[in-house]
């Protein structure tokens, strides 16, 4: 289904969020390594509206910030003081299209899906109402306004909890929030709003009887109530995003992914996985990380900006940072770190490694315990080594420094100089052997030790 009418998107999120009882602006909380506001932001853009507006009270940059960051096209206005939903809408309304539709969103409500929008919108469009707004009957309705229907399904009222009759509270049909308004009647509409009575606010939800008293249809389309979860405090933001990893990690098993326990497995909002890549329990994926097919990642492992090459095997155990791509059939195995690190097709490095800054080739094999020592204090440097080499168990390669195609470093070693092509690099002190020397010395500490062994 298309949207055939021009869209204008309001994003409202001008209420500071108090109940979330901490510094940061209520739609800055993440969801899947993502803000609210970012997840709504993404689901209007995903509509293709003409317009895009956030409203959003002031001493808000650091949600501005976000907004151009994440969507650069979007017109910001502010409201201050907010006087209300409806106010918000008429403080956007000199940015909106006067033809097609606006669509009004909150910021705090980020697990709306784009085709229930879709469907809001060609209800709106089919039936030209004034207004169609989303229903939706949540299993705990508290707080919601209730949508009061008419004999032929039509949309009467919205009302909102307090001033609801004991009739209207058990039907129990709540309003989400999010409605379609047709665009040229938008401004009587909101001209027509007035504070509201027992309030300071001008209520967005007495559009639907102000259009009644015009004539005008309004409509109701039923969601699921998932969908018009909306945060107001940490649990509720804790219990949203757990509906979120849900429904990836389903879309994610639909396409093929194998995971044996997904409700362990944790997904960003980006998180990319191709179909056969099998996730194992517990694995953690923060922003920006893509698995190729059939990769295979092992359990405990935490990933984020990396990218993971075809039959790569990841973990059990490995942490993965930002910047770091792992090739084809590639192995990182357990207490392995890598940060902004390449590793070639079918390299190695499967124990007890840090990998910082560095760039591993082809068929590569890093032993346990090497550590490159990319950090002087001051400054990043970069370790190179080429393809086909071998690094030795608990070297240290001091960066810069390059170790060729095909040499060998020596276990122990370490290495603050390039070592070439072919070559073997060791910087060892040489074993020495002393006879016997075990045994006398065991003797030694016996008799040192007052009371013998123990
Ligand atoms: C609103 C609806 C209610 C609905 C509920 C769904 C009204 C009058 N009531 O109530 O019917 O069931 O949402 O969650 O609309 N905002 C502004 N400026 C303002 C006030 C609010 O931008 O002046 C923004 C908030 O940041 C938020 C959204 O609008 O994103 C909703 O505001 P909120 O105060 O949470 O409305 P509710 O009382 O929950
Ligand atoms: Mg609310």
């Amino acid at each position: 289904m298309t949207v055939v009418e021009p869209l204008s998107v309001v994003i409202l999120a001008a209420g500071r969020g108090t109940r979330m009882k901490n510094d940061r602006p209520k739609v800055l909380h993440e969801m899947a390594g993502l803000s609210l506001i970012g997840h709504v932001l993404a689901t209007a853009e995903a509509l293709g509206p003409e317009k895009l507006v956030v409203v959003l009270g002031r001493e808000m940059e650091a949600v501005a910030a976000e907004i151009a960051g994440r969507a650069p096209a979007a017109a910001i206005v502010i409201q201050d003081p907010p006087m209300g939903t409806g106010h918000a809408l008429q403080v956007a309304a000199p940015e909106l299209l006067s033809a097609g539709a606006v669509l009004v969103l909150y910021g705090d409500t980020p697990l709306m899906t784009e085709a229930t929008l879709r469907a809001l919108l060609e209800r709106r469009r089919a039936e030209d109402a004034a207004v169609a707004v989303l229903g939706m009957r949540p299993p705990d309705p508290a707080g919601y306004g209730r949508l009061r229907m008419g004999e032929g399904g039509e949309l009467l009222a919205i009302v909102e909890h307090k001033h609801c009759d004991p009739a209207l509270l058990a039907e129990g049909f709540c309003n989400s929030g999010v409605m379609a308004l047709a665009a040229e009647r938008t401004a009587t509409l909101l001209g027509n709003l007035t504070r509201h009575p027992g309030s300071d606010e001008f209520y967005l939800t007495d559009v639907v009887e102000i259009a009644g008293r015009h004539g005008w249809p309004c409509r109701a389309v039923e969601a699921s109530w998932i969908e018009g979860q909306g945060v107001n405090t940490q649990a509720q933001l804790a219990e949203v995003a757990a509906h979120f990893q849900t429904r990836r990690r389903t879309e994610l098993m639909a396409a093929g992914v194998i995971m044996q326990a997904p409700e362990t497995v944790f997904l960003a909002a980006d998180t990319e996985i191709g179909a056969g890549a099998v996730i194992e329990p517990f694995v953690v994926f923060g922003p920006g990380v893509r698995v190729a097919a059939e990769a295979v990642i092992h359990s405990h492992s935490h990933l984020a900006g990396t990218e993971i090459g075809r039959r790569a095997e990841i973990g059990p155990f490995a942490r993965l940072r930002p910047g770091t791509v792992i090739g084809e059939q590639a192995k990182v195995g357990n207490f392995v770190e890598a940060k902004n690190t390449t590793l070639g097709t079918g390299a190695k490095a499967n124990h007890l490694t840090y990998l910082g800054d560095c760039d591993v080739g082809a068929a590569a094999n890093i032993g346990a315990g090497t550590i490159t020592c990319n950090y002087d204090g001051f400054n990043k440097h970069r370790t190179v080594i080429g393809a086909g080499a071998f690094v030795g168990s608990n070297s240290a390669l001091v960066a810069p420094v390059t170790v060729a195609a095909d040499a060998v470093v020596g276990a122990g070693s370490v290495v603050t100089s390039d070592v070439p092509a072919d070559a073997l690099g060791l910087t060892r002190s040489p074993q020495r052997i002393i006879e016997g020397g075990a045994r006398r010395l065991r003797e030694r500490l016996a008799r040192e030790k007052p009371g013998g062994k123990g």
